[in-house]
């Protein structure tokens, strides 16, 4: 089988799918490649990440690994949430194809793209704390 039963779970049962109406920090992020659009909604209470929702258009790999993400970060702090990587989420999922790894690099990118949003909003400048956010085309996976 070609999707570890995690990656099946994840995508024909996405945890955390929609939006947040009261979100302080929202996050997108696109794969000018295939398309495809991960949306983060979270709520940043104290430093720390009480609430999460997502929503992707784009592959099944893409919505497994941003359910996984938002499985991965909520109740954590913002600089926890900063060490996630694809890797971390691909290896919560035990595993994506080669061909399908960039998927998580999109879920990387839209946690990090909406706690830049958070600090933007503070009138904080982000990229000295979250990074360059670039979507898939900065990630040398491929
Ligand atoms: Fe676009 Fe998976 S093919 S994110």
């Amino acid at each position: 089988m070609l999707y570890s039963e995690k990656v099946m779970d994840h995508f024909a049962n996405p945890r955390n799918v929609g939006e947040l109406e009261d979100a302080n920090a929202i996050g997108e992020v696109g794969n000018v490649k295939c398309g495809d659009i991960m949306k983060m909604y979270l709520k940043i209470e104290g430093g720390v990440i009480t609430d999460v929702r997502f929503k992707t258009f784009g592959c099944g790999a893409a919505i497994a690994t941003s359910s996984m993400a938002t499985e991965l970060i909520k109740g954590k702090t913002i600089d926890e949430a900063l060490t996630l990587t694809n890797q971390a989420v691909v290896e919560a999922l035990d595993g994506l194809p080669p061909v399908k790894v960039h998927c998580s690099v999109l879920a990387e990118q839209a946690v990090k793209s909406a706690i830049a949003d958070y600090y933007t909003r503070q009138g904080i400048d982000p990229t000295p704390i979250v990074g360059e956010i670039g979507g898939c085309d900065s990630c040398s996976c491929h």
